[in-house]
Parts: C-alpha cells; structure tokens; sequence
C-alpha cells in the first residue's frame, strides 16, 4: 500500500519508427489488453521469460490480469505492439510500480524475442523514466541477473548505477536516482 496519494504516473501514446522502418505504437496498458498480453507471454522464449522473472515458472492467468488491471495511482506499463497479419501484436511492454513511497518505484521491462537489440528496449525504458520524473518520483530501482548484458547495457546507457545485490551474488540492482543525476549534469 501507499503511503500517501500520489500523482498517477501518465504517458501519451505514442509512435515510434525502428531503423528498419517497422512503426511500433506505444501506449499505456488497459485492462481490454488481457488476451494481448497473455499471447505474448506465451509466445516468449525460455531464456526472455527467464531473464525477466528470474525464475522458470511461467505466470499465472491472475498473475497477467494483474499486470493488465493497474492501479493508475501507483504503476505505468508501456505496452508495444505492431500490426500483424491485420490484427495488433504486442511485442514489449515496461512498467513502473510504486510499491511503498510515491516517490520510490521498481521498474522492469521484457520484449518479445524476435524485437530485442533493436532500440525498442531504449525507446520504452526512456519513456518510462520520463513519465515516472514527471509524476514526482525520484528513485526508480530495477533487479536483474548479472549475466544479463542487454539490460545491464542498457541501465548503464540510460544513468542506472549498478551494483552487486548483497543479498544474491547472481544478481544485480540497478537504481536511477534523479537528484543524483541533476548534480552529475551539473558538474
Ligand atoms: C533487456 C532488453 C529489454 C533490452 O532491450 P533491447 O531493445 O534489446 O535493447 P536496445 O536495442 O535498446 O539496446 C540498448 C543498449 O544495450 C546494448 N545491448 C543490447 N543487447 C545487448 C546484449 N545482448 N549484450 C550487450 N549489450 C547489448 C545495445 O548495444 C544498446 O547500447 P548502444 O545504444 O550503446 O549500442 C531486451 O533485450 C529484453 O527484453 N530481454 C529479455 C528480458 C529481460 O532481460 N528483461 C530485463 C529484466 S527486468
């Protein structure tokens, strides 16, 4: 639960074009995208299901509902999708969780197999950092496994600071913490 009410965390749909031309619409998730999300869960492989849960097992319908049904007050899922065969296909989706404090929020992100290393991942992380800034939070955290280079490059490339869990030597945080960055930009 929150602490105390906060301001819903918000980003515009948007589109964006991938250097090989595809256009990718990008927009807050909604409850009607159950069935979207289920498909691209399961369409995941092994090692990118992996990667983002950390764990073997495969989510649960109420587990997806849960990520499709949000809580606007505390968390943002940017959904990607594509058109395909003439129906949507979501092919990314990143999201933000308030969890005790409106100004602390976890992020994680996973894209289909077929879209990583194609600036997707820079794309939707990015907005979500700027909708979070813009909602007054000040530290956006994330966990991933060490081995993980693609997250970790990106994290790194976007202003994570990334350190050794103590909890878990496979694991690695990642934390964003804005006023750090003002007083980086600044020096
Ligand atoms: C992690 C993930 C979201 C990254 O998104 P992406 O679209 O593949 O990343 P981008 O193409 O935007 O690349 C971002 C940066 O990381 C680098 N990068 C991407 N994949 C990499 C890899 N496998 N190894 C090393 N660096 C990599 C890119 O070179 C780029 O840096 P640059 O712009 O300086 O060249 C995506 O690969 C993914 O969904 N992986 C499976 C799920 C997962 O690991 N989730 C994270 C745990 S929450």
């Amino acid at each position: 639960m929150l602490e105390r009410s906060a301001p819903p965390i918000q980003a515009p749909p948007a589109a964006w074009r991938a250097a090989d031309g595809d256009v990718v619409s990008i927009r807050p998730i909604r409850a009607a995208d159950l069935a979207l999300e289920v498909e691209f869960v399961k369409g995941l492989s092994f090692h990118s299901r992996y990667q983002r849960l950390m764990s073997t097992r495969m989510p649960s319908l109420e587990e997806l509902r849960r990520f499709t049904h949000i809580d606007p007050e505390r968390e943002l899922a940017l959904v990607a999708t594509v058109r395909a065969g003439g129906r949507e296909r979501q092919v990314g989706v990143a999201r933000c969780v308030r969890e005790t404090s409106p100004e602390r929020a976890e992020v994680a992100i996973v894209l289909a197999d077929d879209w990583q290393g194609r600036g997707l991942g820079t794309r939707l992380l990015r907005g979500l950092i700027a909708a979070a800034r813009d909602a007054g939070v000040r530290c956006l955290t994330g966990t991933a496994l060490s081995t993980n280079d693609a997250v970790l490059a990106l994290g790194r490339k976007l202003g994570f600071r990334l350190a050794a869990d103590p909890r878990s030597a496979t694991v690695t945080t990642l934390t964003l913490d804005f006023a750090e960055r003002v007083s980086a930009d600044a020096e």
